[in-house]
C-alpha cells in the first residue's frame, strides 16, 4: 500500500475524494470556519463526541465533504501514543469493505514527527491481512493512505521513518505468520538473501557442514532431530565507516518447537510456528535499514532450525560442547532457544561488537511475568539497557528491565557438565537469561524475551512484528551518535554514553 504526506488543513481535507476521512481532533481543539471543523465543534459542544483517544463519531455522506465516510477521532494530547490508540480503535472502519483510499487529517496547529510516524504505523497495522497460504486470498483492501498535516516539511522525517518501519514490521509479520512448512530454515535463509538486493546489505548463509566446522555443538544438538537442514544466517548492513564497531542482532530462529523429546502438550502447539519471531524481527530490521540507510554498521545473526523428536534427536541428559568450549547438560530438550542462541552469541564476538542484542521467544515464564504488553529486557550494561528502554518508549514498542543477579544462576549447576540448560521453574525467564550471559563475556549485551509480545493468540491469532520498531529506533539513535562530524570512535562512544545516561 502507498502512503503520502500532504500539507492539508481540515478545510482542504473536505475536498479530498476518498472512502474514509479520519479527522484527528485534539483536546482544546480550535475550530476554523470550514464545514468539518464546525461539525467537530458542534459535536463536542453537544457532548456527542469527546477528544479523548479512543472516542469517535462516524458520519455518512456529509454535505460539502467529498469523502464517503467521515470519522471524528479524539487524539487527546496528540502524542504518538494517543494517535496510535485512536487509530487502532478505528481498526474495523479502516478494514471495512470498499475502503481503498483513506485520508487521515490532523486538526491541530502543529504535529510532532513521531505522531505522523505513529499514524502511518497504526493505519498499516489496522489494515494488514495475511494471505500467503489461503487459496482464495482476499488481500488488503486499503491501497492508499494520505496523511494530512498543517506543515508537511515539519514531519517529513517522522513520516518517512514510519513508512520504512511499516515495511520492516510487515516483513516480520509475514514470516512470523507463515506455517512452519512454509517457513523452513532454508526458506528463511532465502528471505534473508533477498534482502541483500537492498543497498549496503550483504547476506551469507552457513549450512550444516559450516556450522560443524565452527564447533557449534549446542546449535547442532537442537537441529539433530529434524529432517530439515539447519541454516546459520549472517546479514550485514554497512552504513557506517569501516572501523565503526557494529551492533550485532541475534534472532532465535526455531521454525517449529515441538519441545523435542521433552515434548510439549498438544494444546496450542501450533503456536510454536511463531518460535522464529526473533529471527523474523531481525529480517524486518534489515528491511527497514535498507530503506532508511542510517550511518551505522549492523550484523544480523540467525540460527535457524526445527526442534523435533526423532530417533536421532538429542536426549535429556546428553552433554554437548558449545562453540565457546563450555559443556552443557541438556536436561530439557524444550529449552532449545538458549542452545541455538549461545553458539550464535559466541560467533558474534568475532565482529568486536559495540553491543549485541538477542531477540527470542525464549520462555513461557516471561509471558507469565509481563503478559503481552512489554517485552522482557535483560542487560549486563546499564547504558545499553537505558537506550533500549528509551527506544521502546519512543517507538510505542515497550519493554521492561528484569534483574540478572548472579544468585539466579545457582540452579544451572550440573554434576556432569559445566552447566545445565535449565534451572527450576522459579524465575524461568531470568535463569534463561543467566544461561545466555555465560556466553557474552564483557561485551555490552542485552536480551529481549519476546515470548509474550511477538504474537497474539485467540481470535486475533497472528504475529505482531514486535520488536522491529524498538530495534530500529535504537539503531537510528545510535547512528546519530556515531555520524557526528570527526567522530573518532572514542568520542562517539562518549557521546553515546552521555545520551544514554541523560535518558536514564
Ligand atoms: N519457545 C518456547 C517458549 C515459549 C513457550 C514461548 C510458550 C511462548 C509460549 C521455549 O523454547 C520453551 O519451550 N521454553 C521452556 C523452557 C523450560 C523448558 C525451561 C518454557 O518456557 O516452558
Ligand atoms: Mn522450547
Ligand atoms: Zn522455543
Amino acid at each position: 500500500m502507498n502512503f503520502d504526506l500532504k500539507t492539508l488543513a481540515p478545510a482542504a481535507a473536505a475536498s479530498e475524494k476518498c472512502d474514509l476521512l479520519v479527522v484527528l481532533v485534539p483536546e482544546g481543539f480550535k475550530p476554523g470556519k470550514d464545514a468539518l471543523s464546525s461539525l467537530a465543534a458542534l459535536a463536542l459542544k453537544n457532548g456527542d463526541f469527546t477528544a479523548k483517544p479512543g472516542k469517535h463519531l462516524q458520519m455518512y455522506q456529509v454535505p460539502a465533504v467529498a469523502a464517503r465516510r467521515v470519522v471524528l477521532a479524539g487524539v487527546g494530547d496528540g502524542t504518538a501514543r494517543a494517535v496510535r490508540q485512536s487509530l487502532l480503535a478505528l481498526g474495523s472502519a479502516i478494514k471495512a469493505p470498499l475502503t481503498r483510499r483513506v485520508v487521515v487529517c490532523f486538526a491541530a496547529p502543529s504535529v510532532a514527527p513521531e505522531a505522523a510516524s505513529a499514524a502511518v504505523q497504526a493505519v498499516a497495522e489496522a489494515s494488514y491481512v495475511y494471505t500467503t497460504t489461503k487459496s482464495k486470498a482476499e488481500p488488503r483492501i486499503l491501497s492508499r493512505c494520505i496523511v494530512g498535516v498543517p506543515d508537511a516539511a515539519q514531519v517529513r522525517e517522522g513520516f518517512d521513518s514510519g513508512v520504512a518501519l511499516v515495511a520492516g514490521v510487515e516483513l516480520a509479520r509475514e514470516w512470523g505468520n507463515r506455517p512452519a512448512n512454509h517457513a523452513t530454515p532454508s526458506l528463511l535463509a532465502d528471505a534473508a538473501k533477498a534482502l541483500a538486493k537492498l543497498p549496503r546489505i550483504q547476506c551469507k548463509v552457513h549450512g550444516p557442514a559450516d556450522v560443524a566446522r565452527l564447533g557449534m555443538g549446542a546449535f547442532m544438538a537442537v537441529a539433530r532431530g529434524s529432517e530439515e537442514p539447519l541454516r546459520f544466517i549472517e546479514l550485514r548492513y554497512n552504513g557506517g565507516t569501516r572501523t565503526d564497531a557494529p551492533v550485532v542482532l541475534v534472532g532465535k530462529g526455531i521454525t517449529f518447537d515441538t519441545g523435542g523429546i521433552s515434548i510439549k502438550p498438544a494444546a496450542e502447539m501450533d503456536e510454536m510456528k511463531f518460535d522464529m519471531c526473533g529471527a523474523a524481527s531481525v529480517l524486518g530490521v534489515f528491511r527497514a535499514l535498507g530503506e532508511l540507510q542510517p550511518a551505522i554498521n549492523v550484523v544480523g545473526l540467525i540460527p535457524a532450525c526445527e526442534n523435533m523428536p526423532d530417533g536421532r534427536a538429542v536426549k535429556p541428559g546428553d552433554v554437548v560442547t558449545s562453540m565457546s568450549g563450555q559443556t552443557i547438560e541438556i536436561l530439557n530438550t524444550d529449552a532449545e532457544g538458549r542452545l541455538v542462541l549461545c553458539d550464535a552469541l559466541t560467533y558474534a564476538a568475532r565482529f568486536k561488537p559495540a553491543a549485541m542484542v538477542d531477540i527470542a521467544t525464549l520462555t513461557g515464564a516471561c509471558v507469565i511475568a509481563l503478559g503481552g504488553v512489554r517485552s522482557g529486557l535483560f542487560a549486563n550494561n546499564d547504558a545499553l539497557a537505558a537506550a533500549l528502554q528509551q527506544a521502546g518508549d519512543a517507538a510505542q514498542d515497550l519493554c521492561w528491565r528484569m534483574p540478572l543477579d548472579d544468585e539466579y544462576s545457582e540452579g544451572l549447576k550440573s554434576n556432569f557438565a559445566d552447566m545445565g540448560n535449565v534451572a527450576g521453574r522459579a524465575g524461568g525467564s531470568i535463569t534463561a537469561a543467566k544461561f545466555l550471559q555465560k556466553f557474552v563475556g564483557e561485551t555490552p549485551w542485552a536480551h529481549l524475551d519476546i515470548a509474550g509480545t511477538a504474537w497474539k493468540g485467540g481470535a486475533a491469532k497472528g504475529s505482531t512484528g514486535r520488536p522491529v520498531a524498538l530495534l530500529v529506533q535504537y539503531l537510528v539513535a545510535q547512528s546519530t551518535a556515531t555520524a557526528a562530524p570527526a567522530a573518532a570512535s572514542g568520542r562517539a562512544r562518549a557521546s553515546r554514553a552521555a545520551k544514554a545516561s541523560q535518558a536514564s
